[in-house]
C-alpha cells in the first residue's frame, strides 16, 4: 500500500477505462497519477486508457486535452518522453447512458483495442462522473456483458459521494451488487491515499506501546479536525445540495475515525482490515434527533478573509440558494458502544472558509490521577496529546510535561515531534497513485466494503433528519477566516474540555 518503490510489481495487462474522460478530476488526478506511475515503471507492460466521451471526441482532441491538464496538475517535472509513451495508449471512445445502445457499440471497439493491444481482457472502469450517472453506467456495463469475469478481471472504480444518505446509499450498493460481486467494486476514498493515514496503523500495530493503553482507561478522548481555509468557490451548486457533513463525514472523516479505533486484525489483508473497520463503524451509537441536535453544531459561513483571500458571504456565491441553510462547518460528539471506547467521546468537526487549513486527529491521554507536584496544580499541567498530523505538516506529536531546568519544581509542556520530511524523501504524488495501482492489482484493502459505507451513513443520519426539520434554526453564522462558530467550542466546554489549539 505505497507508492512506486523497486520492490513493487508491475500489474497484469489492462484496459483502464474512464467515464468522465473529459471532466475535472481525470486532468486534476486521475492521468497525473496514471503518469506518477509510469514514471516509477508501474504501469502494466501491455495497457490501454480509454477516454469515454459523451458528445463523441476523437482520440487526437482527448489526448491534447489531457497532455495540457497534466502540464497544468503534474506533481514532479515532466519526463517528455515518458508523457508521450502514456498518451498513446489513450483512445477515445463514445458512450452516453442515456443511450443504452451506445454501450453496445462501446463493448465492440474496446473489444478490438484489447485484442490489438494484447491487454488479455482486464479492465478496469473509473467512474470519474457525477453521482447521479454510477448506477446507469453500471447498469449498460452489467447489461452488455462488459463486467462478467470469463478468464479476465473485471473491476469497477467508484469515486465518492456514495449516495447522499442511508437509503441511497443502500441502494446504490443494491444496484451494484446485482450487477457484479462485492470483490469487483472499488469504493474510493481519497484519504486512505494519504501516506499518513495509512501511518495510523502502522503507528498502532508495528509498535508494541501504544496498543496497551488505546482504550477507555487510558485516553479520555479523540479529536478529529479537517479544517479548510478555501470557500466553496466554483463548487456552488455540487456543495449546496450536499454540505459539510455529507461532503466530508461518513467518508473522510470516518476513514479517520475507523483507523484510529478499530480493534487489531487478526491478518493485515483486505479482508481482516475491512472487517475490523467495518465493526467500529457500525458501533457509533446511532443518536436519536434530539440527541442528535444536543451533539451537534452547523455552522454557515459569511464574508470575511481567510489569509489574503477575500471570501464572500457562503449565501452570495454562484449556483447557491440566497437563503440556503446548507451547513459549511459543522462539529459532533459520537460515541463508541465497544468495551474498548465506551466513555470516551469522539469529537469530529470540518469546515470551509476558516482561518487555517489543518487537518489531524488528536489522542487526549487521561490526566495524571493526582496533583503529586505541590506549586503545579493538575490544572496547570498541560495537557497529554498525542496528535496525527495529516496536514499541513506530516508527522506525529506528543505532547508531555517536563521539568524547568532550576532549583525548584516547576513544570512545563513540551513536545516531541516526528515529522516526515526529516526522515523520508518521497516524491510528491497526487494521493491516487498506490489506490490505481492497488486496483490494477487487486488489492481492496484501502477500498471501502458495501457495511462500511452503509455503517457510515447510519452514523449520520439522524444529524440529517435533525437538521432537516431544524431547517434554519439552530445554524450558526460565523465569520470567513475565523475559528467556526464559538457554539462547537461550547460543545466541547460544556464537557469540561476543550478543543486542542493549533501550533
Ligand atoms: C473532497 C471534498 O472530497 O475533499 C472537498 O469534496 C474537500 O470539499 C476535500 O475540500 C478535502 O480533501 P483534502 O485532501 O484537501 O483534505
Amino acid at each position: 500500500m505505497t507508492e512506486a518503490s523497486p520492490n513493487k510489481q508491475k500489474p497484469e495487462p489492462c484496459s483502464f477505462v474512464i467515464f468522465g474522460a473529459t471532466g475535472d478530476l481525470t486532468h486534476r488526478l486521475v492521468i497525473p497519477a496514471l503518469y506518477n506511475l509510469a514514471a516509477g515503471d508501474l504501469l502494466p507492460e501491455k495497457f490501454c486508457v480509454v477516454g469515454i466521451a459523451r458528445k463523441g471526441m476523437s482520440s487526437d482532441a482527448m489526448r491534447d486535452s489531457l497532455m495540457k491538464g497534466l502540464k497544468q496538475y503534474k506533481t514532479r517535472p515532466l519526463d517528455d518522453a515518458i508523457a508521450k509513451r502514456l498518451l498513446e495508449c489513450v483512445t477515445s471512445i463514445e458512450a452516453d447512458p442515456k443511450e443504452p445502445h451506445s454501450f453496445d457499440g462501446m463493448r465492440e471497439r474496446l473489444e478490438k483495442l484489447e485484442a490489438n493491444r494484447a491487454t488479455g481482457g482486464n479492465r478496469l472502469f473509473y467512474l470519474a462522473t457525477p453521482p447521479a450517472a454510477f448506477a446507469p453506467i453500471a447498469r449498460q456495463l452489467g447489461r452488455t456483458g462488459m463486467l462478467r469475469e470469463d478468464g479476465a478481471w473485471r473491476r469497477l472504480v467508484v469515486e465518492k459521494p456514495f449516495g447522499t444518505d442511508l437509503a441511497s446509499a443502500r441502494a446504490l450498493n443494491d444496484e451494484l451488487l446485482r450487477l457484479m460481486n462485492e470483490h469487483q467494486i472499488y469504493r474510493i476514498d481519497h484519504y486512505l491515499g494519504k501516506e499518513t493515514v495509512q501511518n495510523i496503523l502502522v503507528l498502532r500495530f508495528a509498535n508494541g506501546m501504544f496498543e496497551p493503553i488505546w482504550n477507555r482507561d487510558h485516553i479520555d478522548h479523540v479529536q478529529i479536525t479537517v479544517d479548510e481555509k478555501i470557500g466553496v468557490g466554483h463548487r456552488g451548486s455540487f456543495y449546496d445540495s450536499t454540505g459539510a457533513l455529507r461532503d466530508m463525514v461518513p467518508n473522510h472523516l470516518f476513514q479517520l475515525l475507523s483507523l484510529v479505533a478499530m480493534d487489531p486484525p487478526t491478518k493485515f489483508n483486505a479482508r481482516g482490515v475491512r472487517s475490523e473497520k467495518a465493526e467500529v463503524l457500525a458501533a457509533i451509537q446511532t443518536q436519536s434527533e434530539e440527541e442528535a441536535l444536543k451533539n451537534s453544531v452547523r455552522g454557515q459561513y459569511q464574508a470575511g478573509k481567510s489569509g489574503e483571500t477575500e471570501i464572500i458571504d457562503y449565501r452570495r456565491t454562484p449556483d447557491v440558494h440566497p437563503d440556503s441553510t446548507t451547513e459549511t462547518y459543522i462539529a459532533l460528539k459520537l460515541t463508541i458502544d465497544n468495551w474498548r471506547w465506551a466513555g470516551v467521546p469522539f469529537y469530529l468537526r470540518t469546515g470551509k472558509a476558516l482561518g487555517i487549513k489543518r487537518t489531524e486527529v488528536a489522542i487526549k491521554f487521561k490526566q495524571a490521577p493526582f496533583a503529586m507536584f505541590r506549586d503545579t496544580p493538575v490544572d496547570r499541567l498541560s495537557q497529554n496529546y498525542l496528535v496525527i498530523a495529516i496536514e499541513p505538516t506530516e508527522g506525529i506529536t506528543l505532547q508531555f510535561n517536563t521539568k524547568v531546568p532550576g532549583p525548584t519544581i516547576s513544570i512545563d509542556g513540551v513536545e516531541m515531534k516526528f515529522r516526515y520530511k526529516d526522515y523520508f524523501q518521497a516524491e510528491p504524488t497526487t494521493g491516487y497513485e498506490t489506490l490505481i495501482y492497488d486496483c490494477m492489482i487487486g488489492d481492496n484493502i484501502l477500498f471501502q466494503r458495501a457495511d462500511s459505507v452503509e455503517a457510515g451513513w447510519q452514523a449520520v443520519q439522524p444529524f440529517l433528519d435533525a437538521w432537516k426539520k431544524a431547517g434554519s434554526k439552530g445554524l450558526e453564522p460565523y465569520r470567513a477566516g475565523s475559528e467556526g462558530p464559538d457554539a462547537a467550542n461550547e460543545l466541547l466546554r460544556r464537557d469540561g474540555r476543550s478543543w486542542r489549539r493549533f501550533g
